[in-house]
């Protein structure tokens, strides 16, 4: 008899099944998901200490699509980024999981899903992130969002809250507390959403997936 296939799981005993499939089935339903200790164990604690020991220079200020225009910038966002790469230990461990949440959702959604770009935000005191959404109809390939929240013992009052809007409306239609280990996974095009000013650092990881829209005479580019 035929062996039943098995997705290698990279990340060690861990069995991410039940959290791809509630991440799946709330993307069918509404088109975003949040989610508490989504990822194994140990990763949220281990992310954490390798986004506390990069040092300031280490960050870039964040910029907001191709307007190059610093006054703007500062208006719209304060947070500073750093892209995540595979040659550091705890990177890679986040970058495969987010790949194996890519084939699940692939297989399962059918969202044609091509490649994942990531990088650490800090927020410090008083940093915000106001009002938008990370893709324009038709004018992006960033298909999903997806932040993971690296904040030890964070309190309501401490701010920095995700709202996350339904297009057209004023109100959120709810608040997301940065707290260590909670996933947000939204449609990149569907819902305006904004970052509160933060009272202590904040950190996450943002990231988005994308669909491949290269064509031969304009590769795409992996960002
Ligand atoms: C972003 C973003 C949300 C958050 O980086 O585009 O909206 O809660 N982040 O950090
Ligand atoms: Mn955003």
């Amino acid at each position: 008899m035929a062996k039943p296939l098995r997705i290698p799981n990279t990340s060690g005993p861990h069995d991410n099944t039940p959290v791809f499939k509630r991440i799946s089935e709330n993307l069918a339903a509404q088109g975003y998901s949040f989610i508490d200790d989504a990822i194994p164990g140990d990763l949220a604690n281990v992310l954490l200490a390798r986004v506390t020991e990069l040092k300031s220079n280490d960050f870039s200020p964040a910029g907001i699509g191709r307007a190059d225009n610093q006054m703007l910038n500062n208006f719209v966002r304060r947070d500073e980024i750093r892209w995540l790469e595979h040659n550091d230990e705890a990177e890679h461990r986040w970058l495969q999981w987010t790949e194996l949440l890519r084939i699940y959702l692939n297989r399962h959604l059918f969202l044609g899903l091509f490649s994942y770009e990531s990088h650490f935000a800090h927020y410090e005191p008083g940093a915000f992130y106001k009002r938008h959404v990370d893709a324009f109809r038709g004018d992006s390939n960033r298909v999903l969002s997806v932040v993971l929240y690296l904040n030890r013992g964070w309190q309501t009052e401490d701010g920095g809250e995700l709202l996350m809007y339904h297009e057209n409306e004023t109100e959120p239609f709810t608040r997301v507390i940065p707290r260590m280990g909670k996933l947000a996974v939204f449609l990149s095009e569907e819902f305006p959403h904004e970052v509160l000013p933060a009272k202590r650092d904040r950190y996450s990881i943002a990231g988005w997936f994308r669909v491949n829209t290269s064509t031969t005479e304009r590769p795409d580019p992996p960002r």
